[in-house]
């Protein structure tokens, strides 16, 4: 007998497999209609037609004809911030630009400023209900970066609010150290690299407070040749590694991204053909951030270059205050589709199964036997209303380990 059966299911559509890198083949669906999902110990036990169901069940929950996709991933959040952007929108909208603010010492250094000297509870409190709203989105599991601390103390109490926010949220979090920006001077810059390798890192890693290590690979931040050493700190350590880059510039943090295996890398607004190539041909997943594009009016993301190369492509919300502040996973698929060039269904296996690769992580984003009872249940009976509605939220309930979540 199963704990729980899921009845009433207009269809559940779902990534299915593994495709030849870490994530799904791109955009190959499974639907089925009027199903049902049988739930023990959190995970599912069996998914299928309802009228093929033969077993039995300790508790049947009907969901009334609406539809069912696995929960949203998120990649790609700085959820932990203090303060506001709200100057450097103002500036932007009368024509500076985001390079510029940040070359003068705002922008990144601003909310650095405003964070670094608040608790890890403060952080906590701020971030909570930025988590929240991401869940109503639909996501269930989430990334949190740091990189607003910049001292060892305050990257640490960042990474220590995640842990916070863990205990208060049921979606699961999933933290990153990001070694964000840099000192002006080469002494300086060589001091703070050498302070995160010998004395961050390894705190990290020893306390286990973030599975990954991201660095800023850009003109106005490090260098590929800061990132390479800094993230063979991190492998030396244990954890995996993910890089910012190829937002602005080219400065070869794509290609040593590739090269050094990173999970991710994310951003690639000025990624180029053959760079799409060299993606494709790794296991590395193209994380593409489309709030960024429209809030920063970027070019956005050769998405569908990257899946016509063969890359197995993620979507993030980069759910932060200076460059795209998205509070919604199902509008960053939406836009996806609008602004990188996907098809609906590719725009879902990037949020879910592929996001969930982004991170390491194998035991969701799909929804099949074995995995975790991670579900979004819609307002629609038709899953496409996810990616189509924009500025109404169309989630109904989400369900983590086969829990309904309150909303
Ligand atoms: O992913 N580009 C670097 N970091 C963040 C933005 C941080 C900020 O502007 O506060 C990003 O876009
Ligand atoms: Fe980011």
């Amino acid at each position: 007998m199963s704990e729980l059966l899921l009845t009433g299911i207009s269809q559940v559509v779902t990534p299915f497999g593994h495709g030849p890198k870490r994530g799904a083949a791109m955009g190959q669906l499974r639907i089925i209609p009027e199903a049902a999902v049988a739930v023990d110990a959190g995970v599912i036990s069996w998914i299928g037609p309802e009228r093929e169901w033969r077993g039995s069940a300790e508790s049947v929950i009907d969901l009334g004809g609406h539809a069912v996709v696995p929960g949203l991933v998120d990649p790609h959040t700085h959820a932990v911030w203090a303060g506001d952007r709200l100057a450097d929108f103002e500036a932007r909208s009368t024509g500076a630009t985001y390079e510029e603010i940040l070359a003068a010492g705002g922008g990144i250094w601003h909310t650095i400023r405003e964070t670094a000297e608040k608790s890890s509870e403060e952080m906590a409190a701020l971030a909570l209900p930025r988590i929240e709203a991401l869940q109503r989105s639909g996501a269930t599991t989430i990334e949190v970066k740091s990189g607003y601390g910049y001292t060892l103390e305050a990257e640490l109490r960042m990474l220590e609010a995640v842990r916070l926010l863990q205990e208060r949220t049921q979606s699961r979090l999933v933290p990153t150290l990001l070694i964000h920006i840099c000192p002006e001077g080469l002494a300086e810059r060589e001091t703070y690299r050498e302070m995160v390798c010998k004395e961050l890192i390894p705190e990290v890693a020893r306390r286990r407070l973030a599975s990954a290590v991201d660095i800023f690979v850009e003109h106005h931040a490090w260098s590929a040749e800061d990132a390479r050493i800094v993230l063979a700190c991190a492998q030396a350590a244990g954890l995996s590694i993910k890089l910012h880059t190829e937002q602005f510039q080219q400065v070869g943090g794509l290609e040593l991204g590739v090269k050094m295996g990173a999970l991710s890398v994310d951003h690639l607004e000025v990624c180029s053909v053959e760079q799409c190539g060299l993606v494709a041909r790794s296991k590395t997943i193209a994380t593409i951030l489309p709030g960024v594009s429209l809030h920063l009016g970027l070019a956005a993301a050769p998405g569908r270059k990257l899946i016509d190369a063969g890359a197995a492509v993620a979507i993030g919300t980069d759910l932060n205050p200076g460059s795209s502040p998205l509070f919604s996973a199902a509008a960053a698929m939406g836009l996806a589709v609008r602004l990188n060039g996907l098809t609906a269904p590719e725009a879902l296996t990037a949020c879910t199964v592929n996001a969930a690769a982004a991170l390491g992580l194998a035991n969701v984003g799909r929804l099949e036997v074995g995995m975790q009872a991670d579900l979004v249940v819609l307002e629609s009976s038709d899953w496409r209303d996810l990616p189509y509605t924009l500025g109404q939220n169309i989630v109904r309930e989400i369900w983590v380990a086969g829990r309904k979540q309150a909303a």
